[in-house]
């Protein structure tokens, strides 16, 4: 039987090296990318010979996406998950923040996930997963200021999907928005409440459950909607 195939974009530590060690473990072959070296994958990569690729693309960079697109373009994605993502100023608020902080989380929480998204879809056939991380931060509806800046940009990443799943309606793809709890990461802390194996294989297991069923979701790993 051919193994599923997934992308992982943004996976050189954190939940997308994790997401990446998750599907390796599960048999299926990983892309998995980083934006420069990552001793990490490369040692994952060791221990799964022939199943495991590494790409190098920064999300940022439109062009570095669409030469993604070209390098894979005779290959079939069961699964295109983009992970990566950045917070800043986290205790800010507009009038404290620097716009730039702002900006670049705008661009790389909101504006470029979406980007590759659309630039990478058709390597994903009827059928397929289109899934990119977002937070429960991202609901304004249960908004309650914290992480004010960083939420707002995941709360546009998940406005600029619902345009997306608008617009696409016919690729017949599974769209998810992922919401993976407060995870012990870099970006997490230390602080927060999960550990990386209390949140991944359940993600894992969400997106197989929403095999096969089109539309867009933001969902959390329990694969609970979350109100928007
Ligand atoms: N940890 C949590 O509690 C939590 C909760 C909700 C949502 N999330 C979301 O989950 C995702 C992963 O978070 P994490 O906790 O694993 O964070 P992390 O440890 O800081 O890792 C972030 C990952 O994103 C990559 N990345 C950042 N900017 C990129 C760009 N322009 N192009 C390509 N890759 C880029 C990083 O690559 P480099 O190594 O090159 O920087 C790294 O692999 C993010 O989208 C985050 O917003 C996290």
């Amino acid at each position: 039987m051919t193994k599923q195939t997934v992308l992982v974009v943004g996976a050189s530590r954190g939940l997308g090296f994790a997401l990446a060690e998750e599907w390796l473990r599960l048999g299926w072959h990983v892309i998995a990318t980083t934006r420069g070296r990552s001793d990490e994958l490369s040692e994952l990569a060791d221990g799964f010979p022939g199943s495991f690729e590494v790409e190098t693309v920064d999300i940022n960079d439109a062009s570095g996406v669409r030469a993604l697109h070209d390098r894979l373009k005779d290959r079939r994605l069961d699964v295109l998950f983009v992970n990566a993502g950045i917070a800043r100023a986290i205790e800010e608020s507009p009038a404290t923040a620097s716009e730039g902080d702002f900006l670049d989380m705008m661009l790389t929480n909101a504006f470029s996930p979406v980007r590759a998204a659309e630039i990478l879809r058709d390597l994903v056939p009827t059928g397929g997963t289109i899934a990119i991380m977002t937070s429960e931060l991202g609901s304004i509806t249960n908004a309650n200021g914290g992480w004010q800046l960083y939420s707002s940009s995941k709360a546009a990443l998940n406005m600029l999907m619902k345009g997306y799943a608008a617009k696409t309606v016919a690729d017949g793809h599974t769209l998810l928005l992922v919401a993976p709890g407060w995870v012990r990461t870099e970006m997490g802390g230390s602080e927060a409440t999960l550990s990386i194996e209390e949140s991944i294989p359940l993600v894992v297991e969400m997106i197989a459950d929403n095999k096969g069923k089109p539309g867009l979701r933001y969902v959390d790993r329990f694969n609970q909607e979350l109100p928007w």
